[in-house]
């Protein structure tokens, strides 16, 4: 078979774009690993910037996340037992929508059945290969049997252990000494916004997925075996690093997902291998803490879709040749803030000097207009670039 734009990876950046692309009559094949069911509930992010929103409502995915998504003006920063709000909306005239990957997802598949086309579920790629010629193929297995899609372009939005990376290609890295453990737990939240705790235990954050879901991390070791962290362990654990001199209290609830995600931060140095296109996880991974991740997603897909538009519509090359610097221009923009934050809410070990440093730090976003700006215009993504 052929196709015009093959996409390897149905998360949010293969579905964005084969949702762009469809939208102008280009022809695309979208094949994901994972059967329909799982990718619809697959746990992940939860913070949308304001691009994103844009993004979503652009393509027709946007209905249900206008109605459900949760919008916060503002989240808190909470450290030495007292909590500090953050108010994005005032300092940038923007705010966020607080709304679950998996319903993301979930709407942009819906969002291309409506149009008309539809996704290859339990369809393992492979390899892609002639990614130098005008020819590439990407090769998968199906329900026991092997294909062969014939492509004008591969989108490679397969994240980050996907196969469309080449292995050998050069990248920048940095492992963090730490992971999240992160829970689903049916309860109303306990907090009507986002909170980002710094405590001597490590870092602790509350979130939500909806009015009666609520969304939990804390900072473990980055070998942590979940058997070693049961329900109990990880409430008391939420409870002693949430905990305000106020009396604030926290809520508990049933526990429906829990999982440890490492953290590092991973830049290709070339989004582009000839007809093969990064987008994505399959490019960059950053820690989770500013909630970039999916945002980045959504904005490669953008670009990348853009780029390829404009090569159909006129033959310009030229959005496809500047793609890759485009896209790493914000990547490390986003990976600079994710690194920043991190640190300013994390416990590293040792050097009791750092954590006075970090609380110094603290108070300073708190406090003065300037620091709180930078960090909210990084949060919502209002950073120019
Ligand atoms: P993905 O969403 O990873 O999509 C890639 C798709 O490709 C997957 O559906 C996968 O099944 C498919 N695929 C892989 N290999 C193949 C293959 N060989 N053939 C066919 N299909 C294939 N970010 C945050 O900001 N906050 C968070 O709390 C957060 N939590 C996370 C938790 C976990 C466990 C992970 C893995 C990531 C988390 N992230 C978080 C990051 C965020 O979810 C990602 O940045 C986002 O999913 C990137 O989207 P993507 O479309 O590039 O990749
Ligand atoms: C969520 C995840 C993040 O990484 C973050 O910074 C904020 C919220 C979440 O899953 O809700």
């Amino acid at each position: 078979t052929r196709t015009q734009v093959g996409i390897v990876g149905a998360g949010p950046a293969g579905l964005l774009l084969a949702q762009l692309l469809h939208r102008q009559g280009i022809d695309t094949v979208v094949l994901e690993r994972q059967d329909e069911a799982y990718v619809r509930a697959r746990v992940r992010a939860g913070v949308l910037e304001p691009g994103t929103v844009r993004a979503l409502c652009d393509v027709g995915a946007g209905e249900r996340m206008l109605r459900q998504g949760l919008v916060h003006g503002g989240f808190e920063l909470r450290f030495a037992g007292r909590g500090h709000r953050i108010a994005m909306d005032e300092l940038t005239g923007e705010s966020i929508t607080v709304y679950g990957q998996q319903e993301v997802v979930a709407d942009l598949i819906d969002a291309r059945r409506a149009a008309g086309a539809d996704v290859e579920f339990e369809a393992t790629v492979t390899e892609v290969a002639g990614t130098d010629t005008a020819t590439p193929v990407i090769r998968y297995e199906q329900h026991g049997r092997t294909h062969e899609l014939h492509c004008d372009w591969i989108a490679g939005c397969d994240g980050f252990h996907g196969v469309c990376r080449p292995p050998e290609s050069p990248a920048y890295q940095r492992d963090y000494p730490f992971a999240w453990l992160g829970i689903l737990a049916s309860v109303p939240p306990s907090s009507d916004e986002l909170i980002y705790a710094r405590h001597d235990r490590g870092f602790a954050m509350h979130s939500m997925r909806s009015p009666t879901v609520s969304r939990f991390y804390l900072q473990v070791p980055p070998d942590t075996d979940l058997a070693e962290w049961p329900d109990e362990r990880v409430w008391k654990e939420l409870h002693l690093r949430l905990a305000t001199d106020d009396g604030w209290r926290l809520a508990e609830g049933e526990v429906t997902e829990r999982s440890v995600t490492g953290m590092r931060g991973f830049v290709s140095r070339t989004m582009r291998h000839g007809r093969l296109l990064l987008a994505g996880d399959a490019g960059h991974i950053v820690p989770p803490t500013g909630a970039k991740g999916l945002n980045l997603a959504v904005s490669d897909a953008r670009l990348l879709g853009d780029a390829l538009i404009r090569r159909y519509a006129d033959g310009d090359e030229g959005p496809l040749d500047a793609y890759s610097d485009t896209c790493l221009r914000r990547v490390w923009r986003a990976q600079d803030f994710s690194q920043w934050m991190t640190g300013l809410l994390h416990r590293t070990e040792g050097a009791e000097f750092e954590q006075r440093a970090q609380l110094a730090q603290l108070a300073y976003v708190c406090h003065s207009k300037a620091a709180s700006t930078m960090l909210a215009e990084n949060y919502v993504g209002a950073t120019g670039m």
